[in-house]
This record gives structure tokens, C-alpha cells and sequence, in this order.
């Protein structure tokens, strides 16, 4: 007869038919989500299995409508991809964290700051769950903006953290409300998060709202994480500020990456820098050299894509100007929306979104995923629920303005004529 051990299932054990215990994720996976890339989606990846065309308007992903990453930054991994053979130091190349250095001395009023206050990422991503992780102790809050871009509350709660919402307006051009952030701060506030241009809203922050931000991260001494991955896609007069630029006396740690301006999310390229004050944070930043050296380093050769892209400005600007791609598809999106009886939307001033109310009034929908699901099992389109993106009502969704002029119009009118006659 054999022995007991600790492997052997006991009656508290929960087992399937077959009598094996069940592996299970960790507890801590119990409040983590990530429905751009969920349930849905897997749905949607089963129908393309299938044969089914479906078109994908669920993800960033610049690659697959079409746009290119510029030619100096591909041609550079090609040019170093003999000498990218080894681990880099952990925070990243130092001639790469140096050209990041260089791309911020040109940001009017950014501070400055050292190569060492640069850390490279295999996307921001990476970062984004570096930071929290290096951070929170449980119970420890963070405040995330509702809608957020659902990374920073899935990380967040993966760091064994609570991330505390601050509603953003849709009425003030979907603005934070500056007295909703307020009174969320608590004695466990560590951070404010800031996504700025914002996923999934598009909207771009005007110096007032960031200084009330950045005020109220002064009052409560909390760390300033700015999300910047979209700064340099701004549609008509808009002009981004970076968080930095207004807190030189806070602690703020800067994100961005190659993924959205440079249209090279593939390559999974992304950094972040540190400026302001370290002297009261030295342990935290000891605590991200550790993270960042427990993964050894990020990609080597993606990271030789970084200063050859980071001098090619004019791709996006191109893109986003008069007559451009990006622009033209915005407006596509903005108007054909708007144009739906029981929808409507703010216009996007920044990034590659279209966050659309749903009239529950006109349309009477209760479970927003249910929505997302039949829309892309009888019309073939995939989009994500905005409850999704942490929104606390079942009536927003999101639209990725990337596909061409032609897609992007067929597939509004084919959601027009599919709410026309959808019921819940
Ligand atoms: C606001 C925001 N931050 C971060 C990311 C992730 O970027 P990366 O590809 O650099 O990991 C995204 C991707 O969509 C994003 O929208």
C-alpha cells in the first residue's frame, strides 16, 4: 500500500472524474482580465480556424492593416542582428537607453535625466508589470482612470494590489474628473496611473486637467506612471504634455515604445525613464533593477530598432496630418457612429480608438460581451465591450480606427443595420 505524501489528493482536494486533483491558477489570477485579447477573441480565432473572414477591430496592432515600421528601423535589426547575439545589460543597450535620452532633450521642458534612468522593455507591457509589481504590497491602491487601458488594473491586481478607479467624464470630452481623483485617494494610495492620449477614449489632456492631476499626487506624495505610448498620434490642433514636464519636482516614471507611433508592435519594443526626485525611492528603484535583471534583459536585437526609429519622426506625422491615413480613417469612424440611431461618440483628438455609448434608451442592452459575441457571429466583426476596459455600465464599446477607409465604412454600416435589429 502506498505511503500519503503530499501529492496524493486528500478528500479537501477538489478532483475532476478521473479522480486527478485539479490544477488551478493562482488565487491572485481571480480578479485579473484582459478582454482585448479574451473569450471573444478566442471565439473569433475558433471561426477564422473555420474558414469564416473575420475582420479584427479588437486590437492596436498597426502590422496587420497594412502599415509598415520605417524602413531605417528594420534595416537597423537586419544591420546588428550578428552582434545582438548576446544578453545585453539588463536595463538595455547603453547606445540605445542614450538615443532615448537624446529623443526627450528635445521635449521643451521635460527633465532631464541620465542613461541609467532608462530601462528597456520587451514592450511597455513588460514594464507596466514591472512597476506594479515592484511596488505593491496587498492592499496597496493605485488610481487607474475608468476607462483604463485594462493592462494597468490587471497588473496592478497581479501585484497583489487594488487598483481604485477615477471616473473619466464623457460629457467634459471624457476629461478625468479632477474631484472623483480626489476623493479616491486614501492612505493606501501609492501611484496615478495617466494614460495620456488615452486608450480607449482618444482623448488628449489639456494642461489644466494634468496640472490638477499632478497636484494631487503633490498633496499625497504619490508616484506619477505615465502612460505616453500614443503621444505622437494627435489628430488636428492637438498638442500632448508630458506629465514630466509639469511635476519636476515628483517622482515620474515616463512610458512609451515602438508599437504606435513607429507601427512596430511586433517587435515588442518598449522603455521607460524615471525623473524627479530619487532620493526617498532608492529602495523602489533597486527593486525594478532587480525585476529588470531577474529577466535578464529585453529582446537585443529589437532593441538596435529603437534609435533608427526614434529619428524618423515624419512617418506618423504623415500619417496623422491632413490627408492622412490615420486621420481620414478617425473621421470615418467619428462620423459613421455618430451617424447610427442609439450610438454616439466623442471625437478621438490622439490615438487609434473610438470609444461609442450605446443609448440603452434606443437599445436595450444588458450584457455588453453578449453584444460583442452575436455582433461577430452573425456580422463577422470583432470589437471589444467597454466593460472591457473596466467601464462600470454595459453601454460602451470600442472600435480600432486602423483598417482602411473602405473596411472601416462597411463594417460601421454593418453594425448600424445589425443594432437595428438586435434585441437582448
Ligand atoms: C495605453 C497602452 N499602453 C501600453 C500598451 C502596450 O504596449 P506595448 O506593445 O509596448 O507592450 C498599449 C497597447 O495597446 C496601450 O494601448
Amino acid at each position: 500500500m502506498g505511503t500519503m505524501t503530499d501529492a496524493t489528493p486528500t478528500s479537501s482536494d477538489p478532483t475532476n472524474g478521473n479522480g486527478r486533483r485539479l490544477i488551478r491558477h493562482a488565487r491572485r489570477l481571480d480578479n485579473v482580465a484582459y478582454e482585448i485579447r479574451g473569450p471573444i477573441s478566442a471565439e473569433a480565432e475558433r471561426l477564422e480556424r473555420q474558414g469564416t473572414e473575420i475582420l479584427k477591430l479588437n486590437t492596436g496592432n498597426p502590422e496587420i492593416f497594412g502599415f509598415r515600421a520605417p524602413e531605417a528601423a528594420v534595416r537597423s535589426i537586419i544591420d546588428n542582428i550578428g552582434t545582438a547575439q548576446g544578453y545585453s545589460t539588463a536595463k538595455g543597450v547603453p547606445e540605445v537607453r542614450e538615443s532615448i535620452v537624446r529623443r526627450y532633450a528635445e521635449v521643451p521642458g521635460f527633465p532631464e535625466f541620465d542613461v541609467e534612468d532608462v530601462f528597456l522593455g520587451n514592450g511597455v507591457s513588460e514594464l507596466i508589470l514591472m512597476v506594479t509589481a515592484g511596488l505593491l504590497s496587498p492592499g496597496d491602491e493605485v488610481l487607474v482612470p475608468m476607462p483604463d487601458y485594462p493592462l494597468w488594473t490587471a497588473a496592478t491586481s497581479l501585484a497583489g494590489g487594488t487598483a481604485v478607479h477615477y471616473r473619466c467624464d464623457e460629457d467634459a470630452d471624457w476629461n478625468p474628473d479632477l474631484e472623483d481623483l480626489r476623493s479616491k485617494v486614501s492612505d493606501r494610495t501609492r501611484a496615478i496611473v495617466v494614460v495620456n492620449p488615452n486608450n480607449p477614449t482618444g482623448a488628449v489632456y489639456s494642461r489644466e486637467i494634468l496640472e490638477g492631476i499632478v497636484r494631487v499626487a503633490r498633496e499625497n506624495d504619490l508616484l506619477l506612471l505615465s502612460d505616453e505610448i500614443y503621444d505622437r498620434i494627435l489628430y488636428d490642433d492637438a498638442e500632448h504634455i508630458s506629465v514630466a514636464t509639469l511635476a519636476p519636482d515628483l517622482l515620474t516614471i515616463t512610458f512609451n515604445g515602438l508599437s504606435k507611433a513607429y507601427l512596430a508592435a511586433g517587435y515588442r519594443a518598449g522603455w521607460m525613464v524615471l525623473t524627479g526626485p530619487k532620493d526617498h525611492a532608492t529602495e523602489y528603484i533597486q527593486g525594478l533593477e532587480l525585476l529588470a535583471g531577474t529577466r535578464l534583459c529585453s529582446n537585443v536585437p529589437a532593441q538596435y530598432a529603437i534609435p533608427a526609429a526614434l529619428e524618423t519622426h515624419q512617418d506618423i506625422f504623415d500619417l496623422t496630418a491632413h490627408r492622412g491615413r490615420l486621420l481620414e480613417q478617425r473621421d470615418i469612424a467619428y462620423e459613421g457612429i455618430n451617424s447610427i440611431d442609439g450610438l454616439s461618440t466623442v471625437k478621438p483628438m490622439g490615438a487609434l480608438y473610438n470609444f461609442a455609448r450605446i443609448d440603452r434608451n434606443v437599445h436595450d442592452i444588458h450584457d455588453d460581451a453578449k453584444l460583442m459575441l452575436d455582433l461577430l457571429r452573425q456580422e463577422h466583426i470583432l470589437l471589444v465591450q467597454g466593460t472591457g476596459f473596466n467601464w462600470d455600465a454595459p453601454d460602451h464599446f470600442r472600435v480600432v480606427t486602423l483598417p482602411p477607409k473602405d473596411q472601416l465604412s462597411e463594417a460601421i454600416e454593418r453594425l448600424g443595420n445589425f443594432l437595428a435589429h438586435y434585441r437582448q
